[in-house]
């Protein structure tokens, strides 16, 4: 599924990038190449990022 479809970047890249440590989707999308456009996909953005990183801290 695509987070933003102004830079098509894809949930599990960000999903990734989270994993990896970028605290924010400006961070995120800074590392795929080009920072937000329109902005309508920042909520949704920091709702997988939050989630990435949550499922980071739970142990296994
Ligand atoms: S949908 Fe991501 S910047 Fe427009």
């Amino acid at each position: 599924m695509y987070v933003c479809i102004c830079n098509r970047y894809r949930e599990c890249e960000i999903r990734d990038l989270a994993a990896g440590g970028a605290k924010s989707p400006e961070e995120a999308y800074s590392v795929l190449g080009s920072g937000p456009r329109c902005g309508r996909c920042l909520p949704f953005a920091r709702q997988v990022m939050d989630e990435a990183a949550a499922a980071e801290t739970v142990p296994r």
